[in-house]
């Protein structure tokens, strides 16, 4: 979301912003209406992998979560159902146990979402957006707008996970651009980490604070398909030197030999993508590889993934002014030319595109593309203060994740920012997660 245009008279700015709430709750919902249309009724009712929901409950506990928020807490009507709560809560079913709940069938989830939907745009109507911090700017809104595109982004990779032919369709991203470099010198110093005014910002990417870095380079596109297959065809999967303990231990237990998604054919590796079968394509951001994977390419190649402070200093500061940027490219919010994001394109594009979407250093692709590792746990920043539950992130604090950067092809422009933190699991390969490398400019 653009940061709020003030000038005009304050019921003009209201209206403005409830239209385009109203225009991002319309394409959020298209968004999940496309991925949910494209199967039939048993594959929505299905689990497609025990990391994952049936889509239909992702469906009805989008209209879950909106009806709790919006038309209960900010507009403070009835409930819709409150019979079904429970059912929908993430905290009380884990994933592998949602098929075996008495879910809405596709017919019902369809229903009810749509029911809780006109509601709401009601509430939009007749809510004065401020007064309380939960409406001030829409902020409500402009959660349950990131919320149903977050549960969009998993329901793509249920379809990526989901066997049989392909069901998704989309035009192929755009080529690579010329790049001067290969990798990119941060200078040292400090810069601003965290946003204290970013409108719809989620908790832990507040407050801002300053971070004083020592120089590094960081490499000017994510890790391609290439580059990773150098990693493989030099044995590093088999040779422990490259790994971490934990990384090992578990490339042993899970038997890793390539990304996930990939099988050899002879002397050639296919993959499988949405359906697709096809070769490898070098160029590409590698993608589905995990934390451990991610860190073991990177000490391979003499390198190190990037700490989140790094990569959100190469994607943010601009050394003319000194401050940090909402986006790589400036502060105007993601359109076509700058980052694959929204699902416009299926697929990453070639190392090098989207020179439009450069940071003011030359770092390319940081937004978009595939949500990249860092080496960092999850830790809230100094002063954070838990809004507006403690759920959305604080219980997942100093737990087993590493951090994940700059969304993905999957990922839409209003769910994500140069200041948005996401975290995983770091065995997990089915999101759409790659890298890129860094290493101290000292002493190199
Ligand atoms: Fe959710």
């Amino acid at each position: 979301m653009t940061s709020l245009d003030l000038t005009g008279s304050e019921s003009t700015e209201a209206n403005r912003l409830r239209s385009r709430v109203a225009a991002e709750l319309r394409r959020s919902r298209e968004r999940s209406t496309a991925l949910t249309d494209a199967v039939d009724d048993d594959d929505l009712v299905r689990q497609h992998s025990k990391l994952m929901s049936p889509l239909v409950w992702d469906l009805a506990h989008i209209g879950n979560q909106e009806e709790l928020w919006l038309v209960r807490d900010v507009g403070g009507r009835e409930p819709v159902r409150s019979d079904i709560d429970e059912l929908y809560d993430a905290f009380q079913h884990s994933r592998a146990s949602r098929p075996s709940l008495p879910l809405l069938k596709p017919a019902e989830a369809r229903g009810y979402v749509s029911q809780v939907r006109e509601k709401v745009l009601d509430v939009l109507e007749s809510t004065e957006l401020s007064g309380r911090r939960l409406v001030e700017n829409a902020f409500a809104f402009g959660m349950i707008v990131q919320h149903e595109q977050q549960h969009a982004e998993t329901m793509l990779a249920t379809h990526q996970l989901r066997t049989g032919g392909p069901v998704l369709h989309a035009p192929e991203p755009p080529p690579a651009a010329p790049l001067p470099a290969r990798e990119v010198l941060v200078p040292g110093g400090p810069f601003t980490m965290g946003t204290s005014t970013e409108p719809w910002a989620l908790d832990n990417e507040g407050p801002a604070f300053a971070v004083d870095l020592a120089p590094y380079w960081i490499d000017a596109v994510p890790v391609s398909n290439g580059d990773y297959l150098a990693f493989i065809d030099a044995g590093g999967y088999d040779d422990q030197r490259w790994w971490s303990e934990a990384g090992w231990a578990h490339r042993t237990a899970a038997s890793l030999r390539a990304p996930r998604f990939w099988e050899r054919d002879g002397d050639r590796w296919l993959r499988t993508r949405f359906g697709v079968v096809e070769p490898v394509p070098p160029d590409e951001p590698v993608v589905h590889v995990c934390f451990h994977e991610a860190a073991a390419y990177a000490r391979w190649a003499g390198k190190r993934l990037p700490t989140e402070a790094e990569w959100e200093k190469a994607a943010r500061w601009d050394p003319a002014s000194g401050r940090s940027r909402r986006f790589p490219w400036g502060d105007d919010d993601p359109g076509p030319l700058h980052a694959n994001l929204g699902q416009r394109h299926l697929r990453p594009a070639p190392v090098g595109a989207y020179p439009d979407g450069e940071s003011p250093l030359g770092v390319r692709q940081l937004m978009g593309e595939v949500w990249e590792w860092c080496d960092s746990d999850f830790l809230p920043y100094p002063g954070f203060a838990a809004f507006p539950y403690r759920e959305y992130s604080e219980v997942f604090f100093r737990g087993d994740y590493k951090m994940l950067r700059g969304g993905s092809f999957g990922t839409d422009a209003s769910a994500v920012r140069g200041t948005f933190r996401n975290w995983d699991h770091p065995i997990r390969r089915q999101i759409f997660a790659g890298f890129r490398c860094a290493r101290d400019a000292d002493g190199s």
